[in-house]
């Protein structure tokens, strides 16, 4: 899986379907030969003849220095001929920065390597690390390589060390650096940006001369951009031609760049956000970046985002839960707000068994003074003048009606107006003399205090010990201002984002492992830290605050494009929707739903009994098809971000059956008139569509298609597809 040559100096990684190569050239620097199809180790002398020396820099040559900008390197530097964007930067105590990274020396470990006090992949069959010295100071990096034979994504992360004495300040450390070759042709990016209840939603430009930077500086991944940028060949369609993706496994300020230079070769990175970064690191220590998750397709984008599903189900998600069938929820939020007490809370769980639906879920105002988002947070206390008894007569009154109980949380925050923020005005984020920045009402708890984790990680610990619950929403509603903390000296207030980022981790940590029988569902004003960093303790996260059954078809779209399915947490609420307006029927409501992990977010009790009799239909439908969300691959077959329809469909591996939902949007005189093509199925099994009495096969349901079904606006419809023995 992972090869090195000793006579030539190159190293050859293979996972399922891709390779990427690299070599020591006659400089010393580790440079870059190939990512792509999987190819042989045979074929490595012809890489570095035909490309390699092509673009390595000569020593005997007196201004070899300057040649190092046309390099393909694994790891850029500054200051010493290479223009581009450095992927390191040290500053030393003297202010010099330059580098020149060469290579020292390699070793293969066996399996992952675990990163201390940082979300990574589980498993692994190995990791190759190859240390560059640089020439210029005593610093030394270790570029990470972590593969498996059954993968095609590539996990990478830098680990940077101090060889001096004296300190220095890391300045830009990212965690990744692939080099793509001018291939004559223009390669795009595609990135998720959106903003609160419109996340990731695809957006491509081509990519010119210059760098494309995709970032946040928001504390957190952000709804505004999501830590992932692919890289798409000419030729990349959704299930044909090449494309890389880069997706960071990290929830804090983020960045990655894509920088076509002279020669018009392509040099992506990205890690920690360096806007405002620094990091003091002693002589004798090191600092380790965030790793990332780097994939190869050759099918296109569709393939990536199956490569990336497989990803984060086999190597990332709780292995306890990712095959587990998911809570079947309602959430009190959208049918109650503040406004309930037992009563209004009983009518919704008393239903809740006769639908079908498995728990109950208590989101925010149980707790503290709470009527309203102006006060409460922090004071993770049962508000009993709300609940008469407590939480335990809610529990209770699930427990008599079968159902599981989940609460709701905010552990990063806290309001001026509580008992916490009277106690320890201190332990919210601000900087004394500056007007702290409000949203929401709420501060940003500074998580970089090991004391404000602790008091935290008991506060969350004593409800979840003290009550019967299965289930945690972990929610947060605002970005962090105020970048400092009194806890760091002046001279390392550049690593504040980071080590908010590290103290939510160590949170995450203690409470995913302390109760591991607790179900952690993630949450930032609905869809705010969707990231791979997130995932690995939350095997789903709320994917949105929108619930429109139009505009999640387009959210749902964008997030499946480097997560899976089954991480996305969708419920049917009521209509008018919340949040556009829009009237949708029940059923959309559900199929689209029916593409995640399915809940509820309305007031059961007010549902007729046709709606009722719908939920019940709705969740006997998800239990048949929930193993094809947990399991499936996904396939998208019309966009609605270019057409008048959404389509999605689920396969399962050994392609026996497989699940259509699509919607149609707004009438368009003779729209039903053209044929669906379906993706996924094995072209030599016979299918039936189930709702449509149709028998094929696999070739022809792929090859002449299916017509679109005749719907009313809005209207969506779902299909079973099962394998005719
Ligand atoms: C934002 C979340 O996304 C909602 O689902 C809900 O939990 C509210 N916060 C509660 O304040």
């Amino acid at each position: 899986m992972t090869d090195f040559e000793t006579a030539s100096k190159s190293f050859l990684i293979s996972g399922k379907n891709y390779s990427y190569a690299m070599y020591v050239n006659k400089s010393g620097y580790l440079q870059h030969l190939y990512y792509g199809k999987r190819i042989d180790k045979t074929d490595v002398p012809f890489l570095i003849s035909a490309h390699g020396e092509n673009c390595a820099p000569d020593l005997s040559d007196f201004n070899a220095d300057m040649l190092t900008d046309a390099m393909p390197a694994e790891a850029g530097s500054f200051g010493k001929g290479d223009f581009r964007s450095a992927t390191v930067i040290v500053r030393r105590n003297d202010g010099s920065a330059m580098s020149s990274f060469k290579y020292l020396c390699h070793k293969t470990v066996k399996g992952a390597v675990k990163l201390a006090g940082q979300p990574c992949v589980r498993k692994a069959d190995a990791t190759l690390i190859i240390t560059l010295k640089d020439d210029c100071s005593d610093t030394q990096i270790d570029l990470c390589y972590t593969a498996s034979e059954n993968s095609d994504v590539l996990v990478r992360n830098t680990v940077i060390r101090n060889c001096g004495k004296d300190a220095a300040e890391i300045v830009k450390a990212y965690s990744f650096c692939v080099q793509l070759p001018d291939t004559c042709g223009t390669y795009s990016a595609l990135r998720l940006a959106g903003a609160w209840a419109s996340e990731r939603k695809p957006v491509t430009t081509p990519l010119a001369e210059g760098e494309l930077k995709i970032q946040s500086a928001h504390g957190y991944s952000s709804h505004a951009m999501n830590p992932f940028l692919a890289v798409l060949a000419e030729d990349c369609g959704e299930n044909n031609g090449e494309c890389y993706g880069f997706n960071l496994l990290y929830s804090g300020s983020f960045a990655i760049t894509a920088e076509v230079s002279s020669n018009k070769s392509v040099r992506v990175q990205g890690g920690i956000n360096d806007y405002m970064f620094g990091w003091k690191l002693n002589g004798g220590e090191s600092f380790v970046t965030p790793q990332a998750a780097v994939c190869y397709s050759a099918e296109g984008l569709g393939g990536m985002s199956r490569a990336y599903a497989d990803f984060f189900r086999g190597y990332i998600i709780n292995p306890d839960y990712v095959y587990k069938r998911r809570p079947i929820v309602v959430n009190n939020w959208e049918a109650t707000y503040f406004d309930f007490d037992n009563e209004k809370l009983f009518k919704i769980i008393d239903e809740a068994p006769k639908l079908g639906i498995d728990t109950f879920v208590l989101d925010d105002g149980w707790f503290g003074k709470r009527d309203d988002d102006k006060s409460g947070l922090g004071d993770w206390f049962v508000n009993e003048n709300k609940l008469k008894g407590g939480l335990k007569t809610v529990i209770d009154r699930c427990k008599k009606n079968g159902l599981k109980f989940g609460l709701w949380f905010e552990p990063e925050m806290v309001c001026e107006d509580s008992d916490l923020f009277r106690a320890h005005p201190d332990w919210a984020v601000k900087k004394e003399g500056v007007t702290p920045s409000r949203s929401r009402n709420q501060l940003v708890l500074d998580l970089t205090r090991g004391e404000v984790v602790d008091y935290l990680f008991n506060a969350v610990s004593k409800i979840l010990k003290e009550n019967e619950i299965s289930y945690v929403k972990w929610d947060k509603n605002r970005d962090i201002t105020e970048n400092f903390t009194a806890n760091l000296p002046a001279e390392r207030q550049g690593e504040f984002a980071h080590r908010y980022t590290l103290g939510f981790y160590d949170l995450a940590e203690r409470l995913t492992s302390g109760f591991p029988n607790v179900f952690f569902e993630g949450c930032a004003g609905g869809g705010g830290r969707f990231d791979g960093g997130a995932m690995y303790y939350f095997p789903q996260t709320w994917t949105s605050d929108d619930t429109d059954g139009l505009e999640r078809t387009k959210i749902q779209w964008g997030t499946s494009f480097c997560y899976p399915v089954s991480s996305m947490s969708c419920h049917v609420s009521a209509c008018p929707n919340h949040q556009t307006q829009r009237i949708t029927p029940f059923d959309t409501r559900g199929a689209i739903a029916s593409l995640g992990a399915t809940g509820y977010e309305l007031d059961l009790s007010k549902l007729s009994g046709e709606e009722k009799l719908k939920v019940k239909a709705q969740i006997e439908n998800y239990k048949k098809t929930d193993g094809l969300v947990l399991r499936g691959d996904l396939y998208r077959l019309c966009n609605p971000f270019t057409s008048n329809y959404f389509c999605e469909m689920l396969v399962a591996k050994d392609k026996s059956e497989a699940y259509v939902v699509g919607e149609r949007f707004r009438g368009d005189p003779c729209d039903h008139d053209r044929v669906l093509k379906l993706e996924g199925l094995d072209s030599n099994k016979v299918y039936k569509i189930v709702e449509l009495g149709l028998t094929a096969s696999g070739k022809a349901l792929k090859g002449a298609g299916v017509m679109f079904p005749r719907l009313p606006d809005c209207g969506a419809w779902i299909w079973h597809i099962e394998e005719v023995k």
